[in-house]
């Protein structure tokens, strides 16, 4: 790791979970705690990086020397996405997105009155990382409980990755709401690296290594 060697590099980095609602009072949420996208986008500041940092709702401080967008919705975050990328050099996807949105947001909060049952029809939300298009690196996680190795290879090619960071949301001290975790690095070119359990500011410095390493190969 050097202190400077992200100078000149725009990253883009995207936290926390998306919220889907479902009435005004209501939504659809995950765990993340925007833990992991934070701390990239710090490491990344740290090594010269303009960053942006395009975050769902956390209870985080929003971090000094990053321009940060607040957004709530998957289709919000694709939106601030698009348009933080036109300049970028690198798309980091920390966040954890939802996959499934309510079909239609009541407008007023949803009384139970006498029903002992609710369904909510969900429909799919955009794949942010797969639908979004251009020269930049793509970096993705994998959240798994199972078949880590084997899933995580699957959405690298699925969704056009160059790196994919495969994190086992089973493992104690892994994953959503701690300060920890503990990831296996996944390349295009099939380099399969297994880190130790480590800080996730530790794991963001090694991510961006590897990016580092992969804007090199790719600009010569
Ligand atoms: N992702 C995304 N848009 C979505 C869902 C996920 O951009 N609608 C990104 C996440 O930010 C992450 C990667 O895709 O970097 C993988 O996310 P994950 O939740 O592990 O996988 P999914 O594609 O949602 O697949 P599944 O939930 O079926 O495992």
């Amino acid at each position: 790791m050097n202190k400077g060697d992200l100078i000149g590099k725009c990253i883009v980095v995207t936290a926390g979970g998306t919220q889907e609602p479902i009435d005004p009072v209501r939504h659809i949420g995950n765990r993340s705690s925007g833990r992991m996208g934070y701390a990239l986008a710090e490491a990344a500041r740290d090594r010269g990086a303009e960053v942006r940092l395009i975050t769902a709702t956390t209870s985080l401080p929003d971090p000094a020397g990053v321009e940060v967008m607040h957004v709530r919705t998957t289709t919000e975050m694709k939106t601030a996405v698009v348009e933080a990328v036109t300049k970028a050099d690198a798309l980091i996807m920390a966040a954890a997105v939802a996959d499934y949105q309510p079909k239609t947001v009541a407008k007023a909060k949803i009384k139970k009155e006498s029903a002992q049952s609710l369904t909510i029809e969900l429909v799919r939300t955009p794949d942010i990382l797969s639908e979004v298009k251009g020269k930049f690196l793509k970096v993705g996680f994998a959240a798994e409980s199972e078949d880590l190795i084997a899933n995580a290879r699957k959405k690298l090619e699925n969704k056009g990755l160059d790196l994919i960071v495969a994190n086992d949301i089973t493992a104690a001290d892994s994953g959503f709401d701690v300060d920890t975790n503990k990831v296996t690095l996944i390349d295009r070119k099939g380099r399969v690296e297994e880190l130790p359990m480590m800080s996730k500011r530790e794991v963001a410095d090694k991510v961006l290594d590897r990016v580092v390493g992969i804007l090199a190969e790719k600009s010569s």
